[in-house]
């Protein structure tokens, strides 16, 4: 596949990631979906280490499925410079969403592999095998499993189909009792680098290709589960009902009013919402939704957080429910490192571009990755600030200019780690 030459990096990278959206990349003949440990993401693993091999890389699968092209440094033994992001996606996503970053370490790391050059430190490009969260309930399980082992509960962890972690790896050919070899080790870790597009409207706003990330917003998911009384819908009288799904839809609400008023910077979402029944004749005896909560900080989101367990309590006394509210994952705000924010900063100033700092509402694998190393993110400008939506757009100009930056930002980090 994907024969022909491409005047630039940008231009590859990014057709590299429209070839990734149709099958068999995507599980769905007519919109993009590839979720963790899936017949699409082994494809993708497949092609994905075709281009790292070609890009002069060594390929290996770690134990939780991700990913990881090595380009050896000069020296041996010298610390590893991880980039990369996701190469799952939300179901009927768009193609940049986490492929985008993959590609461009590729490009950065081809681009000293065509040059013969190899920096102080080894590069190491990561496609992580899954951040969304989409196919089961925690999301970042791989960078999760790369920074600390994963412990018994998240293998039990099951999909809508009912298939447990533990068993969609063995699937997979993975083994889930070897989990713990894939969890680094920190001193062997120089930083890690993410580039992602922004999935928001600041950089279109302010009319620039990139920008460095200061941080990522802390977040919260949790699951509601509302258990009523089944029922006749044709029979039970209107004043007698315990109905789940209305129960949960007043929840739906009572998210919404909390964050519209709460900080700027706080977001509330019901993304899933799982009735026991479809039916149009019976009354709900259970409904479950999941509600995604953000803010700057943890304090802002927890706060929030307590008010709408407040606020499903409340609901679920006055219509008779019971009610199940657990905390499914709890990602705190992160720092990006002020050194290394520094380097990107002037690898930024070095295109002859003003400098935006800006604070990712979005999540990251490089918010767990903070765990293991010192972490720096740097942002493309995508159209509209559309993500999460297949409608998802990105220039292959802005690209090549991110591809630059990260190239320079290598370079630097180069020199000060001779
Ligand atoms: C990932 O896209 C997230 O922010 O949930
Ligand atoms: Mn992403
Ligand atoms: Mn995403």
């Amino acid at each position: 596949m994907m024969q022909g030459s491409f005047p630039s990096p940008g231009q590859r990278a990014v057709a590299r990631c429209d070839a990734l959206a149709v099958a068999p990349f995507s599980q769905a003949a007519e919109y993009l979906d590839r979720p963790y440990l899936s017949g699409a993401h082994r494809a993708a693993l497949d092609q994905t280490a075709v281009w790292m091999q070609e890009a002069g890389m060594a390929v290996r699968i770690d134990p939780l499925g991700n990913l990881v092209g090595r380009y050896e440094g000069a020296q041996k033994g010298a610390k590893t410079l991880l980039m990369g992001s996701h190469i799952d996606t939300v179901h009927d996503g768009g193609p940049y969403d986490g492929a985008l970053g993959v590609m461009i370490g590729i490009e950065c790391a081809d681009a000293l592999y065509r040059a013969g050059r190899r920096a102080p430190f080894a590069l190491e490009v990561i496609a992580f095998g899954d951040e969304e969260g989409s196919r089961f309930p925690a999301a970042m399980m791989c960078s999760r499993g790369m920074s600390e082992a994963v412990g018994q509960e998240a293998l039990n962890m099951v999909d809508l189909a009912g298939t447990t972690l533990a068993e969609a790896m063995s699937a997979f050919g993975l083994n889930p009792e070897a989990l713990a070899n894939a969890v680094r080790a920190p001193n062997d870790i120089l930083a890690f680098v993410e580039a992602h597009i922004e999935q928001g409207p600041v950089l279109e706003t302010q009319g620039l290709p990139v920008c460095v990330v200061s941080g990522i917003a802390a977040q919260k998911r949790l699951r509601a589960r509302f258990i009523g009384h089944a029922g006749h819908a044709g029979t039970a009288p209107m004043t007698l009902r315990r109905d789940a799904i209305a129960g949960a839809a007043a929840a739906i609400l009572a998210v919404e009013d909390v964050c519209v008023h709460g900080s700027p910077d706080l977001r509330g979402t019901v993304g899933r919402v799982l009735p026991a029944t479809a039916a149009y004749n019976v009354i709900a005896g259970e409904a479950e939704i999941g509600v995604d909560v953000r803010a700057a900080t943890e304090a802002a989101r927890d706060e929030a957080v307590r008010a709408i367990g407040a606020r499903f309590e409340t609901i679920a006394s006055a219509r008779g429910l019971g009610l199940d509210f657990t905390v499914i994952q709890d990602l705190p705000a992160t720092r990006c490192d002020p050194v290394l924010m520094k380097v990107m900063g002037d690898a930024v100033a070095g295109q002859g571009l003003p400098l935006l700092e800006t604070l990712s509402g979005a999540g990251h694998d490089a918010a767990v990755m903070a765990k293991l190393a010192p972490i720096v993110m740097l942002f493309i400008r995508c159209e509209g600030g559309i993500s999460h939506n297949p409608l998802e757009s990105v220039a292959d100009d802005d690209v090549d200019v991110a591809v630059r930056v990260l190239g320079d930002f290598i370079e630097r980090l180069a020199l000060e780690d001779a």
